[in-house]
């Protein structure tokens, strides 16, 4: 009952992601526990359903391989949420020099400008073996796309892990239609160019070899669309939607932005196990205002700033001392990169000065979960009296348009303007430079201080702006795209 049948596709439809809808745990006694994967990619592609296709992700870590080695590759729907997924194993060489090497260290980076965090690369020997790695993991998923795809299926290939598998599938098989969506920002191109000549040509080209490329809002679109004109020469023209032609070949730029699925948001933020969360983060913070956030703990959802803004409030403001909770969850994420391990230390570290520094014996600032528990990020959004979501660049970002849609007390969103969803509701959200601590310190002061009416009156509408497009129509808008 908790996954009702597909979407009608009609046809056949594959999808491809690193990261798949679910992953496993090995238990000490060896046993399998299934978890759902979270994240904007998951919960935008979960109406595929058995019967209309097949999901293709990797295996990603020692569970994910213990369950392909008990149960063989294809999984059984009902371990996986009621999907059909076929999940690859990938050399653990291959499969971590491509995921933490070149798509995290390197991709991710310049997609998302960290430029003033260590991103130093250094493009050489290693990075050559670990392009090549990066180009086997992408041929693993094309050779079994090839395998599964009945003639003149749609093929929906998900993210900066998969660049180069358009292209592949267009030498292979020329008879499928194939689509490609980044879930990340895309660089300008003063930034991607810092990769190097050949390998920015083969991501291009990579990616140019679908029918349509889709990303999550028209500024990722058309910064997708200089780089093919800078460094490849392409040619842009915004005659007939947005269009990529090189080497006489056309590919259409598409934009799908992924909206909150408020059906599933409205029943689940309600159940008991949320209530019960609720009531202790209730009992945590007494009556106090608060400030929610919700994160990965990921470097370009730029958490220490967020952190900074707050103590600079209770600096700048006193009246806010002892008045107000900062409720920050901050859920660990690629905890096999160096700098992702030394950013959760950092946030702690940052976390707790500032309760050194202004908490009270009845009053602790700042209350820091790191534990990830779905249920109780729900509670969090019902409570919330003011939402931070301050990413130095986001693809869309998801919490800013979950919030609205559950929050019960009328909650004012602080959100940054360089995430993809500022440009769906940057009109009733407080919008903040993401670098600008005193100017986040303000809009935080001010989402404090409005009064319960407007606080109301823009949840309303920052809910219905979520939900526009909810994961069910965003995938079925882009299949029928896609085939148009
Ligand atoms: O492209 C963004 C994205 O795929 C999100 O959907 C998700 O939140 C995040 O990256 C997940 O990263 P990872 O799979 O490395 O944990």
């Amino acid at each position: 009952a908790e996954h009702p049948p597909g979407p009608d596709t009609e046809g056949q439809v594959l999808v491809a992601s690193n990261r798949g809808p679910v992953s496993f745990t090995l238990g000490e006694d060896g046993s399998l526990t299934a978890r759902r994967g979270g994240g904007g990619l998951v919960t935008g592609l979960s109406a595929l359903r058995p019967g209309t296709g097949t999901w293709i992700c990797a295996a990603l870590g020692e569970g994910d391989r213990a369950a392909v080695a008990r149960f063989g590759s294809r999984l059984d729907p009902a371990d996986t949420g009621g999907q059909a997924v076929r999940m690859l194993d990938i050399p653990a060489g291959t499969f971590e020099a491509a995921y933490n090497g070149v798509a995290n260290s390197v991709l991710w980076f310049i997609h998302h400008l960290l430029y003033q965090t260590p991103f130093e690369p250094v493009f050489d020997a290693a990075f050559e073996a670990q392009w090549s790695e990066y180009a086997a993991y992408n041929a693993a998923f094309a050779d079994a796309l090839t395998e599964d795809a009945a003639p003149g299926s749609a093929v929906l290939v998900q993210d900066y892990h998969l660049s180069l598998v358009p292209g592949l599938l267009r030498e292979r098989r020329p008879d499928l239609r194939v689509g490609h969506f980044s879930h990340t920002p895309w660089a300008p191109p003063e930034l991607f160019r810092v990769l190097p000549d050949a390998i920015a040509r083969r991501v291009l080209l990579g990616i140019l070899g679908a029918d349509r490329a889709a990303f999550l809002t028209r500024r990722w679109a058309r910064a997708f669309a200089a780089c093919c004109a800078d460094v490849l020469g392409a040619e842009m023209s915004e005659a007939d939607g947005l269009t990529v032609t090189h080497g006489g070949r056309t590919t259409r730029l598409g934009v799908h932005g992924l909206g909150a699925d408020a059906e599933f948001l409205r029943e689940r933020a309600f159940r008991p196990d949320v209530d019960e969360r609720l009531a202790a983060l209730r009992a945590q913070v007494g009556d106090r205002r608060t400030i929610v956030r919700v994160d990965r703990t990921e470097l370009s959802k730029n958490i220490v700033r967020g952190l900074l803004a707050y103590r600079r409030l209770l600096t700048d403001r006193p009246q806010w001392r002892g008045r107000v909770t900062h409720v920050a969850f901050a859920y660990p994420s690629r905890q096999d990169l160096a700098v992702y391990r030394e950013y959760t230390a950092e946030v702690s570290r940052v976390a707790e000065e500032i309760n050194a520094a202004f908490g009270t014996e009845g009053w602790t600032p700042v209350v820091l979960h790191v534990k990830d528990d779905f249920a109780r990020s729900l509670a969090a959004y019902r409570m919330a009296d003011v939402a931070l979501v301050n990413p130095i660049r986001d693809g869309m970002n998801l919490v800013a348009k979950e919030v609205p849609v559950v929050s019960e007390r009328g909650c004012a969103l602080v959100l940054s303007r360089e995430a993809g969803a500022a440009a769906e509701l940057g009109e009733d959200a407080l919008l903040v430079n993401p670098y600008d601590i005193a100017g986040t310190a303000e809009a935080l002061h001010r989402a404090l201080s409005m009064d319960a009416d407007e606080r109301d009156r823009r949840t309303k509408r920052l809910s219905a702006a979520a939900t526009a497009l909810p994961p069910q129509t965003w995938f079925l808008e882009q299949l029928a795209a896609l085939r148009g």
